[in-house]
């Protein structure tokens, strides 16, 4: 008989954790409620002590999603508990996530502590958060490097405690797929009460066995998957949610299943990549551009004479089309339209006229367009921007002070401002600050090069604070300064004080700056 396999996504949690790959509240709801779409179990929304910003994220998600338990993270401290349980209360199915390490080197280096006491803070933490959700999972951190026999005795006080899940990380992606089998055979076959919660797979991919690892985990017992899609996550990521799910659908002979709708795969690594500005590599095993294509002469005949001789599953199981309808400048709006529902769009009337019109802009200029074109016209404008970059000058160096002089779009109108500051980029922000009279907590600015080499382009990642909630912000330009800049002003178009500016107050404070 073939055995539900859980699906806990933490895309939005230990993927989110990536330098350069934090969401806004709003755009975490977008992929919330594709993750629903796609059928996860579980979504782990965030890890609410962190930041005010997470705290709110996580309730914004247990209002909008109703279907997946929603989950949120804490370390086995009380006051992270009552905070989590503070951001779940409008989850229709909550489930709190506690835990603390259990390799010897978390237990001596990390608290300074012995097994015994990090037991007892562990069971401590379990009938906390028990206090407040009947569903709680434990984590027992750096689990891959633990000793099996103190691992088996703290996941049996923690089930004894009343947790409904155990979650055994490969922390470090250390393990063989050998080694974390036989780990959760391990546990399986010593701990007394193991019939009373479900064993979970967390693995992390630096050896590149996150995936093998799941596997194994699961064929030696483990119920429920943490994953990511994309596999995006820490370092070199967590197991990605396509591979696992993709492997149980086409090895037919295995005895599981998951409740994930394959052919929405494709769509949500889109629109993931595509928000969370983590390409994916051309080779990326289901997902990647590479992934069905066959360029050999010997695999194209192969493939022509009959599909499987080279070729396991097909592109559509995953939601890749065959694309019989081709985007060209000459297609009209029910193609466009086709292409933008199969990429899992919801788009009435108003909203495809709007696409249509980008769409023609950009097939004038691009022969080919791409699925990644649709998500760019879907997404990259799909804010109205009130504020728009259009030109820039600065002046910096060791000999002058740094200057910015820029042009901004303001509401359709030109406004141009200069102003010094300690650098080019904060000449320029104080320049934007002065046209729009406001200014706003740049806590982080974030530069990474797309591929290295000299004439690279910069990606920039902001985040602004206002009134206690994050805005994020992204620029893309070969110029850091520009990348920067547009970044800076691509936050603040999503912060509802500067949407609300009027023209005529940007006037007056341009000529009181004068
Ligand atoms: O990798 C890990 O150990 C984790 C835990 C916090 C669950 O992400
Ligand atoms: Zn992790």
């Amino acid at each position: 008989m073939s055995e539900k396999i859980y699906v806990f996504d933490t895309t939005l949690r230990d993927g989110e954790q990536v330098p350069g790959c934090q969401l806004d509240t709003e755009e975490k709801i977008v992929v919330a409620r594709q993750l629903e779409r796609l059928g996860v179990d579980v979504i782990e929304a965030g890890f609410p002590i962190s930041s005010p910003g997470d705290f709110r994220s996580v309730v914004a998600i247990s209002q909008a999603v109703s279907d997946p338990v929603i989950c949120a993270l804490t370390r086995a401290v009380e006051k992270d508990i009552d905070v989590a349980a503070q951001s779940l209360e409008y989850a229709k199915r909550k489930r709190i996530h506690t835990g603390i390490g259990a390799s010897d080197y978390h237990i001596k280096y990390k608290f300074n502590s012995t097994r015994e006491k990090i037991i007892e803070r562990a069971i401590a933490a379990t009938r906390y958060a028990k206090k407040y959700v009947e569903d709680v999972e434990f984590y027992c951190e750096d689990a891959g490097r633990a000793d099996n026999v103190f691992l088996a005795q703290m996941v049996e006080a923690v089930i004894a405690a009343g947790a409904t899940v155990v979650n055994i990380p490969d922390t470090t992606g250390y393990c063989l797929p050998e080694m974390y089998g036989e780990k959760m055979r391990f546990l399986r076959d010593n701990v007394k009460n193991i019939h009373k919660a479900i064993l979970s797979c967390h693995c992390h991919n630096d050896l590149g066995m996150a995936t093998a690892n799941t596997l194994s985990g699961i064929q030696n017992g483990a119920r429920q998957v943490e994953v990511t899609i994309n596999g995006i996550g820490e370092r070199a990521g967590n197991t990605s949610l396509e591979e696992v799910a993709m492997t149980i659908q086409t090895h037919k002979d295995l005895p599981y299943h998951t409740n994930i709708d394959s052919k929405k795969i494709y769509q949500t690594s889109l629109m993931i990549s595509r928000m969370m500005r983590m390409p994916i590599q051309a080779n990326k095993a289901v997902v990647g551009r590479n992934a069905f294509s066959h360029s050999s002469g010997i695999h194209q005949d192969g493939v022509l004479k009959n599909r499987e001789n080279y070729e396991i599953m097909a592109p559509e199981d995953v939601g890749i089309p065959t694309n019989s309808i081709i985007l060209t400048a000459r297609s009209g709006k029910a193609a466009l339209k086709h292409h933008l529902v199969r990429l899992g769009y919801e788009v009435d009337q108003e909203r495809l006229e709007k696409a249509y019109e980008e769409f023609l802009a950009l097939a004038d200029k691009k022969k080919d367009l791409c699925d990644e074109d649709l998500v760019e016209i879907m997404e990259g404008k799909q804010a109205e921007s009130l504020i728009e970059l259009k030109n820039l000058d600065v002046v910096c160096g060791t000999s002058s002070r740094a200057s910015a002089t820029l042009e901004l779009v303001v509401a359709g109108e030109s406004v141009w401002q200069k102003a010094f500051g300690s650098g080019p980029i904060d000449a320029g922000i104080k320049a934007i600050e002065k046209i729009i009279g406001k200014k706003f907590n740049l806590e982080e600015l974030l530069v990474q090069s797309m591929s290295g080499g000299r004439a690279d382009t910069g990606k920039v990642h902001i985040t602004l604070q206002h009134e206690g909630t994050q805005y994020y912000g992204f620029g893309l330009d070969s110029d850091v300064v520009t990348a920067s800049l547009k970044a800076y002003v691509n936050a603040l178009n999503k912060i509802p004080a500067v949407k609300r500016i009027r023209l005529q107050s940007v006037r007056k404070e341009v000529q009181a700056n004068a």
